[in-house]
């Protein structure tokens, strides 16, 4: 017989960027639910992946003169250390761009495939002539075709939450050269998601979906399903299409199969069977996403699933976004702040108590506010919950004549203690439906029910009654063990410097329902720290300056000096002009660059006369391969702005020679 078996997944963070903050909130929410159910006894399987493909990464690598697979490498490292530094404990930690990712991807494609469910046709796609390249969504920025906010990418909008084709946005620009895309047909794979409206249906009466997030799924059955478009073509860093020379699978099909990618290579390492897990019904499976990805994870991952034999998710738990101090993130605020910022100054347990203080099961946002972080680790779980094992254990430890060993409990004390073993089932199901907010207001209330309970009993003043000071500070001892076996889940540092004081095994859930009497421990150790103020200040600011070099460094519109220098760039003085016939705007230029003459056509002529621009000092572009302009062969270019009203010819400020050099 196999334990219970669950098998639970958090979103695969990219594979281009640093895990921050608003990540956070998902790997120690889904932590904390596997190591509940770890606790319970549940073998209870934690897998992640990077998210390896894209078109951002591709051109990311490009852009720093390296390969995808360099980049992924990097921030693979990146990652695994932040999440282990968090204490977030996966079984599998894989990556999309994988063996086993691309024989699953594969072999869905091919299990859709021969259900008819795939289907190739033209498209029209927006192009970039300069790049040379198909934009993809997230290249594309233009106004949202539904409500018109400006700035939306090319796949949904930030806005109204609409879905939509790159080619409908208004007013599309290039976001890599600002350029206007044209269109571009290509043969695409599509995926006829709407032979799968029956297992949506069915899906959306099961209980796997938040009421909230049922209602998004409706309205989309409502709106009716259109194919997906599952196909990209080249240049593309992704798995090629079985068949096809230049098409790639869309980084969005993958993305998912790598769940499953990371159970195979878990699987395959610890010689257990990957179709029990994914295909025997049997282990319930829990997907943790954010609210920005449920249309993937419902309308296309369902179905794929469905298609290809696999499991449905029995849960899909979907959390809202983080704000800092009530704002998005920005890096511009310096609240953009990287997991590693956060870990140089502070204590990544007060992060995870802080979050399961907010975490409801809801897709409402969640803030962190810094004042409120500050006031919630110090006023509870400092003051409330490590002062409790301060206090009675070191107090129990003093008392030379107790000897460490615990007395038995009885009377109120064992009523109090009862009261608390009693709630061990209502923070249960709060752990089990991820409110960890109210399981968290429990266990604090608890900690106030002791510190009242030891101020009132004063075993201070029991000098001369050892036996009576034993037993209040056993019953305060037991509390906090109570307590802790609760939070073990959310702070597993702290519980596990508990069970090295109090000398126990690790705990168990179940250990809730006994208590711990006639029992040697050791000698204290320290559990928390107040958080300084300073601590968060030095975060904020670090964040702060890191985005400004960031932005100064990864801007990708941004040129090499190399690159400026190739422009040679050099003051010129014109000697003659005249007009070019039929051209309104050119002017035929006759200039001296210190020796040499040039003839330049400039474009210029709507706002200066032939006879006004002679005698004037301006600055040339030299190195331009030489172009005709209407039949005369213009020899570079000359420098001017134009603010929309009028035109300006760049002169220097001060007389100067002709045929400088401009830098
Ligand atoms: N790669 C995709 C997920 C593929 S899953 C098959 C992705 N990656 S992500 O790095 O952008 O986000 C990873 C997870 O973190 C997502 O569930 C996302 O919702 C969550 N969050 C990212 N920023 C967040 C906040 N600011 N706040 C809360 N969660 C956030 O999406
Ligand atoms: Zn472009």
């Amino acid at each position: 017989m196999r334990p219970e078996t669950m098998v639970v997944t958090a979103a695969l963070p990219y594979a281009n960027g640093s895990i921050h903050l608003g990540h956070l909130v998902e790997y120690i929410q889904t932590d904390i639910f596997v190591r509940f159910n770890r606790m319970r006894g549940v073998r209870a399987l934690y897998f992640c992946a990077d998210d390896t493909h894209g078109a951002p990464i591709m051109i990311r690598a490009r852009n720093e003169g390296t390969t995808p697979e360099a980049v992924i490498e990097r921030y693979q490292k990146e990652h695994l250390a932040d999440f282990a530094d968090f204490n977030i404990k996966f079984d599998n930690y894989h990556s999309t761009n994988s063996e086993e990712n691309r024989i699953l991807s594969e072999d869905i494609f091919s299990k859709l495939t021969n259900k008819g469910g795939i289907v190739k046709r033209d498209v029209s796609n927006a192009f970039c002539e300069k790049d040379g390249m198909f934009l993809p969504d997230r290249f594309v920025l233009g106004k949202c075709p539904k409500c018109d906010a400006p700035d939306q990418y090319g796949d949904a909008c930030d806005t109204c939450g609409a879905h939509y084709d790159t080619t409908d946005l208004k007013e599309p620009k290039c976001s890599m050269c600002g350029n206007q895309p044209t269109r571009k047909s290509s043969s695409h794979y599509f995926f006829r998601v709407s032979d799968y409206e029956e297992t949506l249906k069915k899906f959306l009466d099961s209980d796997a979906l938040q009421e909230e997030v049922k209602n998004f799924l409706t309205t989309w059955l409502k709106e009716g399903l259109k194919e997906w478009d599952i196909s990209r073509d080249g240049p593309y860093f992704g798995f090629r299409i079985p068949g096809e020379e230049n098409k790639f699978f869309y980084v969005w099909l993958d993305a998912p199969v790598g769940y499953l990618a990371s159970a195979k290579n878990w699987a395959d390492k610890n010689g257990e069977d990957f179709d029990y897990l994914w295909k025997s019904g049997e282990p319930a499976i829990h997907h943790f996403i954010g609210k920005d990805i449920v249309y993937f994870h419902t309308l296309f991952w369902v179905p794929m699933l469905e298609g290809a034999g696999f499991s449905l998710p029995d849960k899909i738990h979907v959390h809202g976004f983080l704000t800092i101090n009530g704002e998005k993130m920005s890096k511009s605020k310096g609240t953009f702040i990287n997991a590693r910022d956060y870990l140089n100054h502070l204590d990544p347990e007060y992060l995870r108590f802080y979050y399961a203080c907010k975490l409801k099961n809801s897709i409402d946002d969640l803030d962190l506010n810094f004042e409120d972080f500050f006031h919630r680790v110090n006023a509870e779980l400092v003051n409330k919950i490590a002062n409790l094992a301060s206090r009675t254990i070191s107090m129990f430890n003093k008392n030379s004549a107790l000897g460490n060993k615990l007395t038995g409990i009885t009377g109120p004390e064992a009523r109090m203690l009862q009261e608390m073993i009693d709630e061990g089932g209502a923070i249960g199901s709060d752990y089990n439906s991820c409110d960890f907010a109210l399981a968290v207001r429990r266990i604090v209330r608890m900690a106030d029910i002791a510190n009242t309970y030891i101020d009132s009993a004063k075993p201070w003043e029991y000098k001369n009654d050892t036996q009576r000071a034993g037993e209040i500070l056993t019953a305060g001892i037991n509390a906090l063990r109570l307590i802790t076996i609760y939070l073990k889940p959310v702070i597993p540092e702290f519980a596990a410097k508990v069970e090295k004081i109090l000398l126990v095994d690790p705990f168990r859930w179940d250990d809730h329902k006994t208590l711990l009497t006639n029992h040697t421990i050791g000698e204290f150790i320290r559990l928390a720290d107040r958080i300084e103020m300073k601590a968060v200040e030095k975060i904020l600011e670090e964040a702060k300056s890191a985005s400004i070099d960031e932005s100064a460094t990864q801007d990708d519109d941004l040129i090499e000096f190399e690159d400026f220098t190739k422009v040679d760039l050099r003051t010129a003085t014109i000697k003659q002009a005249e007009k070019i016939k039929k051209a309104k705007k050119l002017l035929k230029l006759t200039l001296d660059l210190g020796g040499e003459e040039r003839i330049v056509v400039a474009g210029i002529a709507e706002k200066y006369s032939a006879e006004e621009v002679v005698g004037k000092t301006v600055v040339i572009v030299a190195n331009l391969k030489p172009r005709k302009m209407m039949g005369v062969m213009s020899h570079g270019m000359i420098l001017a702005v134009n603010d929309g009203e009028s035109l300006k010819l760049l002169t220097p400020d001060g007389q100067v020679a002709s045929g400088l050099k401009v830098s």
